[in-house]
């Protein structure tokens, strides 16, 4: 079962709320449950439509690529060398990170015509498959990067001089490194000199591996098992350097993050749970038991939900560190979805390392039964684990007890964490619930600053990345999410694939994808041309600069911060008033009776609501008005009664307040032919050309206003003129028509009522020729049906009696029973417990997300109080 339906969806939400239904009415009740909870999800939560949006063109943004160069998607920014350096396919670039349209280096990393042709031998693509791409690009000293390429599904690694820009042609093997398939998900991360990478260990990409490679030591690697890893999609890794001023002598550790198919959960198919794993820097394997493996290893479920309306984002897709001066600060910004890509809903969860760090050194352990026959399942363990505790880092007290190392560490410890590498106590968002939901949107990538704004208080501005090249900018004030703009980054509608953040200096953003890089600044304050539009924008970076008269990046100016004005909360009061537009600066427009007339009204922002008005008067209703798509306005067929003073207004909210602004000034005036004398015609002067600029009169309207997220999520229409509708539906309509539909209605529920009943007759037939109780009126009444007198063969009986057999097992016994792909065939010991019950009432005890637990604290077992 690889397709997913919203049935599915709610299969999986219906162990926790839905009450027992008859099968029969399940599916029904089950749509309707789930397309109600939709609304409720897109009504509910911290959603929020971007209050300006940029086009690529709008804004200023240096880009880089090269003609026949694609898949720049392996970014590494040096901040000390003042450079970024990009990995594509078969080459590496080094640009200059001020602007990355200037290459200063270029280096050709391609594959040889030999290892090529074994690479097509094995059934690959010449053109996509056999090539070099370049996935990892990692700092090992000031003078050298560590480089891997999949090298043709040969994934190959090498010494990048920074002198002269070459490789040293040390060409060491990249298995477990670096990914043989480029399209496979894969994250590395360098920590002292030792690359960590999550990816596939082998050609067919079936065998995940979350490694260690060291100049020193051998490969450090997983177990090869469905419990540790199960098909995971490697999103990020970074380390969280927990040793330092540890007082107990920690280690610092290597957290991983991922999504897997989860083995804990009894599912109609495969359900994904995203996880955060982790392992010890100081781990060196076991001595017998887990040679050469981790024996730090354990994993916990990463919950992004919405408790209250039971809606779990199951998917992640990027991760972002915000490091703190203590790694306890240290928050965890993560973007999700939700398996089910038609729901249409992003959301970025927010983690507390303190709460993580909690999970993984005091959290319950799972493990696995077996129930039945050969149907395991994954419950609590509820004995006490051996000591020192399985998957914890040497620590001073393990020390003191003669075990200095992970190789010291006893057998029953070891074997213990090998069988029991998950853990039931989940990491939960702070808060219990997404930072940030959006709809319409898949993000695919984050990345968060932390910045002080004027009045003193820190913001954490999260920026997410989507899969049509666009960038949202957003931030929590008083615990509710605006998203300052929108910018469409790049110029196609493709995903982008990386996102990187400068925070010395310059701020910029990077962001990779497979046609190019591009780097766009982290705010846009000169886009706001008024005090108004500056503090309504409620961007943290900009204030306005009443000197200058310009909206200022408050980072990037030396004014004299004390005299700026900037108000998160967006209140626009604080502003000094503003000279209004003068009725003489008001564009003059001379229209031919009868002709129409647009004029155009430039609103930046989505937030605001846009109204009209003709000498003063609100224009409520009209038949001529139209109120076009970017808040311009049409008159249709302009009569001299439409002469006149047109203004565009402006009204916003925030701040509890609304702002009023008056946008464009229009003075209509009509051009009379001669042959009709008019009283007005007098008062109109010869003053007919327009001020020369001819934007008064704009001959189109574009585009909506934003680009991306159409202006539904629970937000008020901006308009108060409701557009004029020529064919208005009418009460003139003859009675026949309507007449005529009923009668035909009747007759085709007539005739689906009749085929209902048939069909239940031949299914009540058939049922007690099935069961035997009527054999011999039933072979006859069948004779009858089929008009033959001729008995039936006995074979044609048998194959009639099979197919009803098979029928009511289908409907009776074992109404479910999907079949998992494991992927490993060499461990049918792993099994991985997910054969799902054939029942619902089955799985009530293991909630698939136990959201409801979210506010409890951990509990831990007994043996761990003394911890
Ligand atoms: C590389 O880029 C090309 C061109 O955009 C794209 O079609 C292809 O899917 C990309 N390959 C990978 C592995 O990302
Ligand atoms: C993280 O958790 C610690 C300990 O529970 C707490 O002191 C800190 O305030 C939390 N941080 C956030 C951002 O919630
Ligand atoms: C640790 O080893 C030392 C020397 O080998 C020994 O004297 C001591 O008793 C050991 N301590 C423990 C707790 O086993
Ligand atoms: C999000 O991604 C899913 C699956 O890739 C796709 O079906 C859906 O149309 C996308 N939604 C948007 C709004 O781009
Ligand atoms: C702002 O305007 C809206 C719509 O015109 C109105 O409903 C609301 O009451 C106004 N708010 C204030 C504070 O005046």
């Amino acid at each position: 079962m690889n397709q997913y339906s919203p049935l599915d969806a709610m299969a999986f939400k219906g162990n926790l709320t839905l009450p027992k239904i008859p099968e029969s009415n399940m599916a029904l009740s089950v749509l309707g449950v789930f397309l109600g909870l939709l609304l409720e999800v897109s009504t509910h939560g911290p959603s929020s439509v971007p209050r300006s949006s940029w086009k690529h063109d709008d804004v200023d943004l240096l880009e880089f690529w090269e003609p026949d160069v694609f898949n720049y998607t392996t970014l590494l920014l040096s901040e000390e060398r003042g450079v970024l350096y990009v990995g594509a396919r078969e080459a590496v670039y080094e640009l200059n990170m001020s602007n990355v349209s200037v290459k200063s280096n270029r280096l050709h990393w391609k594959v040889p015509e030999r290892e090529k042709a074994m690479c097509i031998l094995k059934g690959k693509s010449k053109e996509t498959d056999c090539r070099n791409y370049i996935r990892v690009l990692q700092v090992l000293d000031e003078d050298t990067l560590y480089v891997c390429g999949t090298y043709a599904f040969q994934p190959l690694c090498d010494y990048l001089s920074l002198q002269g820009f070459s490789l040293q042609d040390r060409g060491e093997d990249g298995r477990g490194k670096c990914s043989f398939d480029p399209a496979q998900s894969f994250t590395s991360m360098m920590v002292d000199g030792e690359l960590y990478s999550g990816t596939a260990y082998n050609f067919l990409g079936s065998e995940p591996i979350i490694s260690r490679s060291s100049p020193s030591q051998s490969l450090l690697r997983t177990e090869y098992s469905t419990s540790w890893l199960n098909e995971p999609s490697f999103v990020f890794a970074d380390v969280i350097r927990e040793g330092q001023d540890s007082p107990d002598g920690d280690d610092d550790k290597i957290y991983y993050f991922f999504t897997e198919v989860s083995v804990e959960y009894e599912f109609f198919g495969k359900l994904l749970i995203p996880r955060i794993a982790r392992v010890c820097k100081g781990d060196l394997g076991g001595q017998r038991t887990l040679q050469k493996k981790w024996t730090s290893f354990l994993k916990a479920k990463l919950v992004c939900s919405m408790p209250e309306l039971n809606f779990v984002f199951n998917v992640v897709h990027d991760v972002f560190i915000l490091k703190a001066a203590h790694w306890r600060d240290t928050i965890i910004y993560g973007v999700f979805t939700s398996q089910w890509g038609n729901v249409g809903l992003s959301a970025v969860c927010a983690y507390n390392m303190s709460s993580v760090h909690e999970v993984f050194s005091k959290g319950k352990f799972m493990q696995k039964a077996t129930v039945e026959q050969s149907h395991t399942k994954w419950v609590r363990f509820n004995g006490i684990p051996p000591s020192p505790r399985p998957g914890a880092c040497i620590s001073r007290l393990n020390r003191r007890q003669n075990i200095s190392s992970s190789l010291q560490l006893p057998d029953k410890t070891l074997q213990f964490v090998k069988d029991h590498p998950l853990l039931e106590d989940p990491v939960l968002p702070i808060g219990n619930g997404p930072r940030l939901i959006t709809k319409d949107v898949n993000y695919t990538q984050i990345a968060v600053e932390r910045v002080q704004a004027l009045d003193g208080n820190i913001y954490d501005v999260i920026f997410t990345g989507t899969d049509k090249g666009f960038l949202h900018k957003s931030l929590l004030v008083d615990g509710e999410v605006h998203t300052v703009e929108e910018i469409q980054l790049l110029k196609n509608a493709e995903p982008i694939k990386t996102l990187l953040l400068s925070s010395r200096g310059s701020r910029f953003l990077y962001a990779g994808s497979d046609s190019g890089v591009v780097q766009s600044p982290t705010a846009f304050c000169e886009k706001n041309p008024s005090c108004v539009d500056c503090v309504l924008a409620r961007d943290p970076y900009c204030a306005w600069d009443p000197r200058s008269a310009a909206c200022v990046n408050i980072f990037q100016q030396d004014a004299d911060r004390r005299k700026l004005f900037q108000s998160l909360k967006g209140d626009a009061g604080i502003c000094p008033p503003a000279a209004r537009l003068a009725v003489s600066e008001y564009r003059q427009v001379l229209v031919k009776p009868g002709a129409s007339v647009d004029l155009s009204c430039l609103v930046r922002s989505n937030l605001a609501q846009v109204l009209w008005k003709l000498d003063g008067r609100v224009l409520t209703e009209a038949s001529r008005f139209l109120l076009l798509e970017e808040n311009g306005l049409l008159i249709y067929s302009v009569t001299p009664e439409d002469a006149g003073r047109y203004e565009c207004w402006s009204v916003e909210s925030s701040a509890g307040k609304n702002f009023t602004r008056l946008v464009m000034g229009y003075t209509l005036r009509l051009e009379l032919p001669e042959n009709v004398p008019s009283v007005s015609a007098s008062t109109i002067t010869p003053e007919e050309g327009n001020d020369g600029d001819g934007s008064g009169l704009t001959p189109a309207h574009t585009d909506a206003p934003s680009l991306t997220t159409p202006p539904s999520v629970a937000f008020k229409p901006r308009s108060y003129i409701p557009p004029e509708v020529s064919n208005v539906p009418t009460r003139t309509e003859t009675l026949e028509p309507s007449a005529k539909q009923i009668q035909d209605d009747i007759s085709v529920a007539l005739l689906l009522l009749f085929l209902l009943f048939f069909l239940l007759f031949l299914a009540a037939l058939a049922y007690n020729c099935y069961k035997g109780y009527l054999p011999e009126p039933c072979l006859r009444l069948r004779a009858a049906l089929l008009g033959s007198e001729k008995t039936p063969p006995q074979s044609e009986y048998a194959e009639c009696e099979a197919g009803l057999t098979e029928k009511t097992d289908r409907n009776g016994a074992h109404p479910l029973r999907p079949l998992r792909d494991t992927g490993y065939e060499t461990e049918p010991e792993t099994g991985n417990g997910g054969v799902p019950s054939s029942s619902f009432e089955d799985t009530s005890d293991s909630p698939m997300f136990d959201v409801q637990s979210a506010s409890q604290s951990i509990e831990y077992a007994d043996g761990d109080a003394t911890d």
